[in-house]
């Protein structure tokens, strides 16, 4: 029960409450890093980023950048370097915290590929063989690498080195936290209970953002409006959102339009409430919609992109961030893994 209290113990330090923690990885994998633009889309943002750092409100919370999850797929180093500081900047230019949340690069302890090595001994071969990532590879006549197989196993070490609690994730992941609950339980089935603390999947309810084709905005539709795209293009591409032709007499159903769904994201209540009436009423058209809807993504995202600027541009500054942290997190990482080499029989 004693070592139960590392984690807290090793973020009470930044935060004053002990809390549960909740721990999430960001995969570096922009589908092409630009400097000016950054690797992330408003579908990341809405849908992941924001809700993830709302937690902070009730949880401790580890952020780290998953950077050997990326070498799975990600061969070019200046790409993976370059998108590994558009991450970590775009987290920071989003409102991220270091004083409150543990960032650092999942590279930096290495002590997950210790832990990472404990847990395969203990996962069925067969489990590694159902994960949607590797049959996918094969349902696509792909020769995956080991490391796409063993993809579910390094997460798992980044979830239990931490003791985490919770690890919200969307659906593709459900899968891989269910794999480190399983080898988690049968762990401490074999060692008894106290040596890793079993996660559970913390479903949130983020919203799904739609691009200008009414499908899910996402990198593989290339239907993305970067988030930090500037004002003019950022314009542009909002326009660009498909609606129907219906006259401007006519009245509209806002429902269902990815114009009004990503305004009720961004708008406050009343603000959204009154364009959804507006257009009920008929005499409001979709490019008055749209126009209102640029005007509303440029003042919210306007004082992020500038500071993802500025952070972005000192790569020093960013790398002194993830150090405190790796320092921070390794602190808690050698503790869960003398836990587990003290129960193995090991060390
Ligand atoms: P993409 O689909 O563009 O490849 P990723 O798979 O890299 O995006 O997603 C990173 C995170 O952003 C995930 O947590 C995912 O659930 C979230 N996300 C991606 N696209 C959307 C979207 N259109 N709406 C809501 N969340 C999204
Ligand atoms: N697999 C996650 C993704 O593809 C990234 C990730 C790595 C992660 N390690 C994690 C997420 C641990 C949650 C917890 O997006």
């Amino acid at each position: 029960m004693g070592d139960d209290g590392v984690v807290q113990q090793g973020l009470t330090a930044m935060t004053t409450a002990q809390r549960p923690v909740s721990l999430t990885g960001i995969k570096p994998t922009g589908a092409k890093s630009s400097i000016e633009h950054g690797a992330v889309h408003l579908g990341n943002y809405f849908g992941a980023i924001r809700p993830a750092l709302r937690l902070t409100e009730r949880y401790d919370t580890i952020y780290f950048v998953a950077d050997y999850h990326a070498l799975t797929t990600q061969r070019d180093p200046s790409t993976l370097r370059q998108n590994i500081y558009d991450v970590a900047a775009t987290w920071l230019a989003c409102g991220l915290d270091p004083a409150r949340t543990l960032l650092f690069r999942q590279s930096s302890v290495p002590e997950v590929f210790e832990l990472a090595w404990v847990l395969a001994c203990f996962v069925a071969t067969g489990q590694l063989e159902r994960g949607h990532a590797f049959k996918d590879a094969l349902a696509e006549g792909d020769a995956p690498n080991a490391g796409i197989f063993n993809y579910p196993l390094l997460m798992a070490a980044d979830i239990l080195l931490y003791d985490t609690q919770v690890v919200p994730v969307g659906a593709d992941q459900k899968q891989h936290v269910e794999v480190t609950r399983d080898v988690a339980l049968r762990i401490n089935h074999h060692y008894g209970d106290g040596t890793l603390v079993v996660p559970d999947v913390l479903l949130t309810d983020a919203p799904l953002v739609l691009g200008d084709d009414g499908r899910k905005m996402s990198k593989s539709y290339g239907n993305t409006i970067p988030l930090f795209a500037p004002p003019k293009a950022l314009r542009e591409s909002v326009m660009k959102f498909k609606s129907d032709s219906a006259p401007l007499q006519a009245p509209k159903e806002p429902k269902g339009s990815s114009v009004f769904e990503l305004y009720e994201l961004i708008a406050d209540q009343a603000a959204a409430a009154e364009m959804a009436r507006k257009l009920r009423q008929g005499g409001y058209g979709w490019g008055h919609a749209k126009q209102e809807l640029a005007a509303a993504l440029e003042a919210q995202l306007s004082p992020l992109r500038e500071r993802y600027l500025e952070l972005r541009s000192d790569e020093a500054a960013i790398d002194a961030i993830l150090a405190t942290g790796a320092d921070r997190a390794r602190a808690i990482a050698r503790r869960t893994l003398n836990r587990v080499r003290g129960a193995i029989g090991i060390g």
